[in-house]
């Protein structure tokens, strides 16, 4: 069955992960293994072996390795992410610079982030420039997001811009390297990448909106974090930004920020904009033939809009 197939993947992957941190510098490897075995989603993963599987791979070890260097990416870019945005709680569990401090947790995101090169290095040089690719646009994405809260504006178009580059861009890699091992034909790759970029954009966006509407002890995270550092494009229907912190002078910023935002009706556009990358997803989807893994990678698109971690 499909399910069990892409499961045993999604086991196989995580005993890669746990074999890749294999340091005996044991701080290192203690904080590696608080981050990777916290329990994330393993979406990323899932959409390498179930591209992989939708356009017709049949030995789905070979894929396994690039789906956990996929997994390695992201857990890298969380530790990173959480000290740039002073998140003390992750996954549930305590942030790795909570716990650690700010320089191992720098140090472990870059451990993290070099064991890529290790789990990518038999693959073709398509497959590794595809990842450098990913990776680049990421850091692109967190730094121009960085650069925008600074400047305490972000209007539509470079809300799109970075959320592209942070995350769309990993799950369109993702996606396509799968569909490429498989060696499949070209029109095939390029709809399950197209499938995956719309996918990243919807799945930001809900990531946003459940920033500001999400219960902490569900999303394992904390909320709030956005509009604290000025980083959420919430835009209303003229899209312009609905926050005014020059009105917030109560006790509570926090909370008196996000019952603004839950009042102005920009939840409900950030959602409407998030079912219509999700279509668009759809739509990409439907290029390819039908299979149990293209059911699989549709209901995906359900998960994402609706997902409440
Ligand atoms: C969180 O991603 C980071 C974003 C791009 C919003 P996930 O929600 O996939 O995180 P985990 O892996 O499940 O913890
Ligand atoms: C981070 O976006 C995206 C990355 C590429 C790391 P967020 O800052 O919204 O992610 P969370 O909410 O901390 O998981
Ligand atoms: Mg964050
Ligand atoms: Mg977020």
């Amino acid at each position: 069955m499909l399910t069990d197939r892409v499961d045993d993947g999604v086991i196989a992957v995580e005993e890669i992960l746990s074999q890749t941190i294999n340091t005996d510098v044991n701080l290192l490897r203690d904080a590696s293994l608080h981050i990777v075995d916290s329990g994330g989603k393993r979406l990323r993963p899932r959409l390498t072996l179930l591209s992989y599987l939708a356009a017709g791979g049949q030995n789905i070890s070979e894929v396994v390795p690039l789906a956990a260097a996929v997994e390695l990416v992201h857990t890298a870019t969380l530790v990173h992410d959480d000290i740039n945005d002073h998140s003390l709680t992750r996954r549930g569990k305590i942030s790795v610079h909570a716990q650690w401090g700010r320089t191992f947790a720098l140090l472990t995101g870059d451990y993290l982030f070099t064991k890529v090169y290790e789990l990518m290095a038999p693959y073709d040089a398509t497959y590794n420039i595809l990842m450098a690719d990913a990776c680049v646009k990421l850091v692109e994405g967190e730094t121009l997001q960085a650069e925008a809260a600074k400047n305490g504006s972000i209007d539509r178009e470079t809300y799109k811009l970075i959320i592209e580059r942070k995350t769309a861009s990993l799950f369109q890699a993702a996606a396509k390297m799968g569909a490429l091992l498989a060696g499949s034909e070209e029109s095939i790759v390029e709809n399950l990448s197209q499938y995956a970029y719309f996918l990243g954009l919807a799945f930001q966006m809900v990531d946003d909106v459940l920033d500001v509407v999400g219960d902490p002890d569900v999303l394992g995270k904390p909320i709030g974090n956005d509009v604290v550092h000025g980083m959420g494009a919430i835009v209303n229907q003229n899209g312009n930004t609905v926050l005014d912190r020059t009105k917030v002078t109560e006790k509570d910023p926090i909370k008196i920020m996000l019952a603004q935002l839950r009042e102005s009706g920009a939840i409900e556009v950030a959602k409407a904009q998030a079912s219509e990358w999700a279509h668009h997803a759809q739509v990409a989807l439907s290029g390819i033939p039908e299979s149990p893994a293209r059911d699989e990678l549709s209901s995906l698109i359900d998960l994402v809009v609706h997902r409440n971690r």
